[in-house]
């Protein structure tokens, strides 16, 4: 056993730290401020080829592992956990389902933009009434002739306020219940599909998150993805690999917050000596570490099944998904708790760190729902 990165993944990640370090970390602050869409720092991350992480070289992606975009996502939301959930959302809830279920032609056509950037991806599944009740979604999408035609709403959409290319889940068959669901491709440019204004969220405040509408919006047939009528196993195996993401975003937040809390820590001096020397500070310290260590080898412990070819990583991921979003909550908070005044002032970035690291509890499946999915998979 070894719980060492390959040459590989280690070269990767240095170039990936260096590269948020000086592109993306500056940024954070005010994205965070305004609320901006990072549409210039999206195209860089395109030119590193962080858009098609793993998609073939011959639809234009960079072929890499899910390690390669575990250590990526990671890397980058302990930069700027905006970019970071820019990035998993469009890497694995898009360019991957249509790699896997695309067929040929949705293939050639969408992955190379979305590699590009040309087109980034946006993921549609919750709606006003249907959040953790995934199956509960209303919008509806009926037939006519060589298309389909949908009506309902979407909300909390990340990247939506950019994407040029939806995945869209609607009933199919209401009288069917998860077996009445389908997932659709559609484009931005279609008529009767609306964008709606940017929502004002306490956190990852530069995602471009947006409610979507759509009204008799006509969506060619051939842009199903995957079968009629099995979009819910489709979207729930998809949640698998993606929650590992935000697990590594979770990750990357609470590695940030620990940072900031030791530096502050060895120059702060309180009652004579650097605060890190009094007893209560140390046990802090050593508990946001060890929350820190097992987050990772959780989070890398998934990333390892999936790169293994496992059939399934539902239990490793919501494991890794529950322990890491929780870890940085609880990080985060304690690095607030260290710094103190100056840890409650926007003047640093700890406060940012503890607002961001909250809705990683939250989507992709709740820190309850994590829990559902764990104990049925243990009782299987
Ligand atoms: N892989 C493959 N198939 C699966 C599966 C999986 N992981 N999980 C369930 N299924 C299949 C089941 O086998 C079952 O199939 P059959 O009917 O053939 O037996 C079918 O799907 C229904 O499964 P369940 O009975 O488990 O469904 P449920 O209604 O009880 O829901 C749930 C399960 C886990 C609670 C699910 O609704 C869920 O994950 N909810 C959370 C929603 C969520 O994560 N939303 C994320 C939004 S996207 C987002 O947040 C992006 C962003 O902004 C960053």
């Amino acid at each position: 056993m070894d719980f060492n990165l390959g040459e590989e993944h280690r070269l990767l990640q240095e170039q990936v730290r260096r590269f948020a370090v000086n592109e993306l970390a500056p940024q954070a602050p005010r994205l965070d401020e305004t609320g901006d869409y990072p549409r210039e720092t999206v195209s860089k991350l395109a030119e590193q080829g962080m858009l098609g992480v793993l998609v073939p070289e011959e639809y234009g992606g960079a072929e890499m592992d899910f390690t390669s975009l575990t250590i990526l996502v990671e890397e980058v939301s302990r930069a700027c956990a905006s970019h970071g959930v820019i990035l998993a959302v469009h890497n694995s809830l898009v360019t991957y389902p249509l790699l896997l279920y695309g067929t040929e032609e949705q293939k050639k056509k969408y992955l190379p933009q979305l590699c590009s950037g040309k087109r980034i991806g946006a993921f549609a599944l919750t709606e006003p009434d249907a959040g953790s009740d995934a199956a509960g979604v209303k919008t509806i999408a009926t037939k006519d002739g060589d298309h389909w035609v949908l009506n309902g709403s979407k909300i909390f959409i990340t990247n939506g306020e950019a994407a040029g290319l939806f995945l869209v889940t609607a009933k199919t068959d209401p009288s069917k219940g998860h077996s009445g669901i389908t997932a659709f491709l559609v484009e931005r440019e279609t008529p009767g599909f609306e964008i709606g204004r940017h929502e004002n969220l306490m956190g990852m405040r530069g995602t471009g998150n947006v409610p979507l509408s759509f009204q008799d919006a006509r969506v060619p047939a051939e842009n199903v993805l995957g079968q009629v009528n099995q979009g819910f196993p489709l979207i729930m195996s998809l949640l698998d690999s993606s929650r590992i993401d935000i697990a590594a975003q979770a990750l990357g937040i609470a590695q940030a917050s620990l940072d900031a809390a030791v530096a502050y820590s060895k120059q702060r001096v309180q009652f004579g000596k650097p605060i890190w020397r009094h007893e209560m500070v140390q046990d802090m310290l050593a508990r946001m570490a060890v929350q820190v260590d097992a987050a990772r080898l959780l989070v890398y412990r998934a990333s390892w099944l999936k790169d293994s070819g496992a059939e399934r990583c539902t239990k490793e991921a919501s494991i890794a998904k529950l322990f890491a979003s929780e870890a940085a909550v609880e990080v985060s908070r304690l690095a607030v708790q260290i710094l103190g005044g100056y840890g409650y002032s926007r003047d640093y970035p700890v406060e940012r760190y503890y607002r961001e690291a909250k809705v990683t509890e939250i989507y992709e499946g709740t820190s309850q729902i994590q829990k559902i999915v764990i104990a049925r998979q243990l009782t299987r």
